[in-house]
């Protein structure tokens, strides 16, 4: 069986996913998320389609109509790919048969799923396009949206990694320094708890140790001002800040070695130092810095943030986009560094050393921004203007700018100058950082080491921000969302998990209640708490030791995967990727559940059948131990409760590096607590979502929950379907959906206006994956039937024309661009703190 988690509703995914069945390429294809679908070979039926309706009804076409029997368009397509790869001959046929107006139809509007599966076909079929000239075009168009995900196929199927040797000095893991001008939000829990998660990992595996550095930028003029308007002196309000991102770290079980802030005294030792090594190479010149300048919010304003307007009298006017200020050329004295000289020498290096920034595509995006060219960079401001700032060593009137200060708390936090070889923290093994400062630290930060002499960090690890509801978190949005209030509500190792889970490098993390419920539900208290629940409940463990170890042949592939599963994660950590990491993990989880599903020791009754039973719980309680040690980091507490107080684990076997099967001793008393893990969020549409209402009771059978969401999967999609089908307009819909033992039954109910020549409802009694009874109660007010040209008609006016829909689907495609490119010059060196 290929599990391949996806975007819920992502019917492109699921077609991917076959796609690299079919070509035998990587099965397991971890996506964005949500909802995981599990593939059966022959479960899914099949009916007719926009292509294979198209194809059979072509002139002595080789195609036949499938069968009206169930599902929608994406299981048609699905059925009519499969027919494809059974019959590779008709692979010709079919491609000559799309060559033309067929392609044209679908290529119009949106990217659809005929693309998808088209492409999906070409791909695995027809290397070479020379022949088909609008598919080629068409192919280059395709490829270029799906390319993130052909990179993901053409991924070796399954990399089996090494555990990393044990490093001779500690690991050292920074975090940004987090500044004081506002209370500790979410962004600034998630960096840090990837950090946290990462240091408990290196903590756990072999002597030398590792050492988080996190804290607070506390230098600027926002802060110089804040502190004004309070009536409070700048490093007063620091002191206060500064313990409420301590009390937040506490509070969500967030362990630093150091906490550093850019007032302590020896970083500004340390700051002063590395600028006096930066002049003494001759660095650091006079120069002059020109910008926009807006006088009543007492800033630069950087070019993103500067718009321009016409003033009654005719003349333009620059003004803060933020503010509505205008704002004034000027020029002032700076201190500058050659920043110029370093361009190519960078992009060389992180050429050379292609693991150094995390993800890939950061690396190539900072590449060419190097290869572009850099300007020399402005280190200081006059004191007159920002008084709250390190003083430039040997000239009282300039004070440092925040960069060069912030920057220089990674070299403070390894004993710089004086303790930096004794320590052995230098070069830092990782710095973990959010996305909009990554050109601070892949560019000013490596020049100004080189510049200094200093060597390079290991490894700069980027990762994208927060969403709440698909949303960019703002405070003019007013949906930031509480982590204090999210951590109460869901329980701390859940939140941390979620928010580990949900997101990665490549991708900004979405917060929603829902998608949190069903990762609390399904994948915590179903998958693992189910899981351990077997081990330490008296049910199958009577005697609650670790049960005698014995053969089991079936096992061998759970155990092979047991042992492979350290390297795989210590792989992910050296990434921070803990996304990758819990993937892996859940892996091993269902690969366990399943064995024990299939064993079946609950029937093992006899006293001949015992040493099988006890055999199969040992690889059971092995399993639990295994990953609930490889857990640790992430859910500390639950986890150690796990392992201490209900498997009772000798705290020796608690190294990750020596993590293999078979270490647990049989006849050791297990812990005495049998509580459960996890406790599962009764919220009923959630409850609903994870398959768990039976009867209206809630259960939590893997079975129904499969069924479940297979279910809504089904029903969601007919939905939107029959949202799209010409002639039916206004359509609105509701999905009930209940399940018991043996039938999954969805009733969808959609009210609208429809067209007389409406075909009868093809959703009626669906039966899906055998047992599954979808159903369909349209309803339709009465007078509400509009004659087939009318609701034609109608669903122009409604709808957009297909003109407009061009031009939406292009405008969004540049708004990404846009958005990219955005991202890459948003945070101009101005832009963060002036
Ligand atoms: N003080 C600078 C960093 C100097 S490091 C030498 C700074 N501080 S900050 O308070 O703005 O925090 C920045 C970090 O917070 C980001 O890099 C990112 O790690 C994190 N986040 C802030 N908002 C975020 C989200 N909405 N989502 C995820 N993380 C984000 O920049």
């Amino acid at each position: 069986m290929a599990t391949l988690t996806l975007r819920k509703g992502d019917a492109g995914s699921l077609i991917c996913l076959l796609a690299a069945k079919w070509s035998k390429i990587a099965p397991e294809v971890a996506y964005g998320d949500k909802l995981l679908l599990e593939l059966e070979d022959g479960t899914i039926h099949f009916q007719s389609t926009p292509i294979a309706k198209f194809l059979s009804q072509k002139k002595g076409s080789a195609f036949q109509m499938i069968p009206k029997k169930a599902g929608d368009e994406l299981d048609s397509i699905m059925i009519f790919a499969e027919k494809m790869m059974a019959s590779p001959e008709l692979v010709p046929a079919f491609l000559a048969a799309i060559e033309g107006k067929f392609m044209g139809e679908f290529l119009l509007g949106e990217f659809c799923l005929a693309d998808v599966v088209v492409f999906a076909l070409v791909k695995t079929f027809t290397p070479d396009l020379s022949a088909h000239p609008t598919l080629t075009a068409w192919y280059t168009t395709v490829l270029e949206m799906v390319k993130d995900d052909v990179a993901a196929f053409d991924k070796p199927a399954k990399e089996v990694y090494e555990m990393s040797p044990n490093a001779e000095t500690p690991v050292y893991i920074t975090t940004p320094i987090y500044y004081v001008n506002g209370e500790p939000h979410i962004g600034h829990v998630y960096t840090t708890l990837l950090a946290d998660i990462a240091t408990r990992y290196y903590k756990m595996k072999g002597t030398a140790g590792a050492y988080l550095l996190t804290g607070n930028d506390e230098h600027g003029q926002k802060v110089q001002q804040t502190a004004e308007a309070k009536g409070m002196t700048p490093k007063a309000m620091c002191d206060e800040i500064s313990e409420t991102f301590k009390d937040c770290f506490k509070v969500f079980n967030l362990q630093y070695d150091r906490f550093i802030r850019t007032t302590d005294d020896d970083h500004i030792h340390a700051a002063q130092t590395l600028w006096k090594k930066l002049a003494d190479a001759g660095l650091i010149y006079k120069g002059e810095h020109d910008g926009w300048y807006c006088v009543s919010d007492e800033t630069f304003v950087p070019d993103s943030s500067l718009g321009i307007r016409t003033l009654p009298d005719g003349t333009e006017e620059r003004y803060s986009l933020e503010s509505g200020h205008p704002c004034i050329a000027i020029k002032e004295v700076n201190y500058m560094f050659k920043l110029s000289e370093y361009g190519d020498r960078l992009a060389e290096y992180y050429e050379a050393n292609p693991d150094v920034i995390v993800p890939e595509f950061r690396r190539k995006e900072i590449i060419k921004f190097l290869r572009g060219g850099l300007k020399d960079l402005s280190l200081s401001r006059p004191m007159s203007r920002i008084s709250w700032a390190v003083p430039v060593p040997g000239d009282e009137e300039h004070g440092m700018y925040v960069w060069i200060d912030a920057l220089t708390n990674y070299l403070t936090g390894a004993g710089y100058p004086d303790k930096l070889d004794t320590n052995k923290l230098w070069p830092a093994t990782m710095h973990v950082l959010g996305k909009d400062i990554a050109r601070f630290h892949c560019v000013y930060w490596p020049a100004f080491l080189l510049g200094a002499g200093l060597e390079l960090p290991h490894k700069l690890v980027v990762h994208g921000w927060w969403t709440k509801d698909g949303m960019k978190i703002s405070k003019s949005l007013g949906n930031a969302f509480d982590p204090y209030e999210a951590a109460t509500r869901y329980g701390l190792d859940p939140l941390r998990f979620f928010l580990c889970r949900e997101s990665n490098s490549s991708i900004d993390g979405d917060f929603s209640h829902n998608a949190m419920v069903d990762r609390l539900n399904i994948d915590l208290a179903n998958d693992l708490g189910n899981l351990v629940n077997r081990v330490v409940s008296t049910a199958l463990n009577p005697g609650r030791v670790v049960p005698a170890a014995g053969d089991v042949p079936e096992a061998e592939e759970l155990i092979a995967a047991l042992n492979a599963l350290p390297g795989t994660v210590d792989h992910h950590m050296g990434e921070v990727n803990i996304q990758g990491a819990l993937v892996a993990i859940w892996e091993v989880i269902g690969q366990t559940n399943a064995f024990i599903q299939d064993a079946e020791p609950w029937k093992l009754k006899a006293a001949d059948q015992q040493a099988r039973k006890e055999a199969i719980m040992y690889v059971a309680t092995e399993a639990v131990r295994i990953v609930g040690t490889l857990l640790l980091p992430v859910m500390p507490e639950t986890m150690a409760r796990l392992l201490n107080e209900q498997l009772n684990v000798p705290a020796e076997l608690m190294r990750v590096d020596l993590l293999k099967f078979a270490q647990l001793e049989s006849g050791r008393a297990l812990g005495d607590n049998t509580d459960i893990l996890f406790d599962k969020l009764v919220d009923r549409q959630a409850a609903i979502r994870a398959g768990l209402v039976i009867n209206d009771k809630v259960d939590d059978t893997s079975t129904c929950r499969r069924k479940a969401i297979a279910a809504e999967q089904v029903a969601c999609k007919h939905y939107i379907y029959r949202k799209r089908e010409k002639g039916l307009v206004n359509i609105e819909g509701t999905l009930d959906l209940t399940v018991t033992a043996s039938e999954c039954k969805v009733v969808l109910s959609i009210s609208g206006n429809r067209t007389k020549k409406e075909e009868p409802s093809r959703f009626e009694n669906l039966s899906v994956d055998g047992g599954l009874v979808v159903e369909l109660n349209e309803e339709y007010p009465e007078g509400a039937a509009v004659a087939p040209k009318k609701a034609k008609k109608a669903a122009k006016q409604e709808g957009p024309s297909k003109k407009e829909l061009k031009r939406q689907a292009r405008a969004a495609r540049k708004a990404k661009e846009a958005a990219l490119a955005e991202e890459m010059a948003k945070v101009d060196v101005e832009e963060k703190k002036e």
